[in-house]
């Protein structure tokens, strides 16, 4: 049976530049609420003095879906603070590709980056977890990050009847809301600390929307139960053990937008206590590039191919960790590739209703003053 087990020490997104290439999706998520970013720092209005200003990305992959977003927030920077050196910290967990994410900053890939347009920028990266405090205290100026706050730090135990807490019932789900009830509040209060008074977060977040809408359930075909029908599958053929498929949870935990603010509109809540404050909150739903690109060329093959990618570039690690150490692991490739050829299968023969439409809920918090 599956255990209490932290989540750091397995997750990643697959790496040699495959996430960010098969990500697109995400890219836009990013790109397209840019101007929350700027906008927060026009609101901040950091003063010119000299000082080092801060900047950090937290969940960062391999760094290619925020390059260009990180790029324009640097030059805005640049051009409001010239006597402010740049300080630019990626941080992910420590299996992460930061080879691959230093190799996008610097320009050694096909990927357009910033990096020699902007003086006096000195690039970092720190793989300590967002679930703990990454900077020294108050330090931090603008913090961001898209798409990483649904991992939540451990799994708080088996779903019997799916992969993700999204098609969790009773108990079981109750578990994975009250663990990210009790990350997101930790999380907040680790940047809290972080952040320089009058400093700045922009989360872009995985969640579930007003509407009960959330990542790849708004075409039709719902993604996670897809997987789990898929995953069940090699269950019932003998493929995997049950044991396997009852381990098999994605360490997340979808909150909803009551969820994501709450700490903010109690003000006995630590996190209100700790200075934080919420400027702006939306969710919005980023329409996945390859279903509305299959929707003008109408090839269910050409589709199947492009939008599988998409999905495993999350996804493997999850299903991957979770058979037997003990099977070779040749054995285990051949079992996470037959899953993903039968995801693709499915879609070519019946591609309608298959989407990953994202849905965030966006938010933009300070750290007053006093
Ligand atoms: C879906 S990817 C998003 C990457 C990128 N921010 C984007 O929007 O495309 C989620 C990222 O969060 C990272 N992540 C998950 N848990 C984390 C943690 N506790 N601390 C830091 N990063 C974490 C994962 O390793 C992964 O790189």
């Amino acid at each position: 049976m599956s255990k209490p087990a932290e989540t750091a020490g397995f997750m990643s997104m697959r790496g040699g530049g495959y996430y960010s290439k098969a990500t697109v999706g995400a890219k836009h998520v990013i790109d397209n609420a840019a101007e929350l970013i700027l906008e927060a720092i026009d609101r901040m209005a950091p003063p010119d003095d000299g000082s080092t200003f801060t900047v950090a990305d937290m969940g960062c992959a391999d760094g290619g879906t925020s390059i260009d977003t990180v790029g324009k927030i640097l030059k805005e920077l640049r051009h409001r603070l010239p006597s402010r050196p740049l300080r630019m910290v990626y941080t992910d967990l420590p299996r992460n590709d930061f080879s691959q994410l230093f190799r996008n900053i610097h320009g050694q890939t096909d990927l357009e980056t910033y990096i020699d347009e902007i003086d006096d920028l000195h690039v970092y990266a720190s793989a300590t977890s967002f679930h703990r405090p990454i900077f020294p205290a108050g330090s931090l100026n603008l913090g961001f990050s898209a798409t990483a706050s649904h991992y939540i730090s451990e799994n708080p135990g088996p779903i019997s009847n799916h992969v993700h807490m999204v098609g969790a019932k009773g108990a079981e789900r109750h578990a994975y809301v009250e663990q990210g009830r009790r990350d997101w509040e930790q999380r907040l209060l680790n940047r809290a600390s972080d952040l320089a008074p009058g400093g700045r977060l922009a989360l872009f977040n995985f969640g579930i929307d007003e509407e009960g809408r959330y990542l790849g359930s708004t075409g039709g075909v719902d993604m996670f139960n897809t997987f789990n029908e898929l995953w069940s599958e090699l269950r019932n053929e003998g493929v995997i053990t049950t044991e396997e498929y009852v381990n098999t949870n994605f360490p997340q935990s979808y909150r909803t937008v009551d969820q994501f603010t709450a700490p903010f509109r109690d003000e006995t809540n630590p996190v209100h206590r700790a200075g934080l404050r919420m400027e702006h909150v939306e969710t919005r739903v980023v329409e996945c590039p390859f279903a509305a690109d299959f929707i003008k060329h109408g090839d269910s093959i050409r589709f199947a191919r492009e939008y599988i990618p998409t999905l495993r570039s999350w996804s493997e690690a999850t299903f991957a960790s979770e058979l037997s150490a003990n099977r070779p692991i040749e054995e285990r490739q051949t079992i996470i590739d037959r899953f993903y050829d039968s995801y693709e299968a499915r879609v070519r023969v019946a591609p309608e209703g298959h989407a990953m439409d994202y849905v965030h809920c966006y938010l933009i918090i300070t750290k007053v003053t006093d």
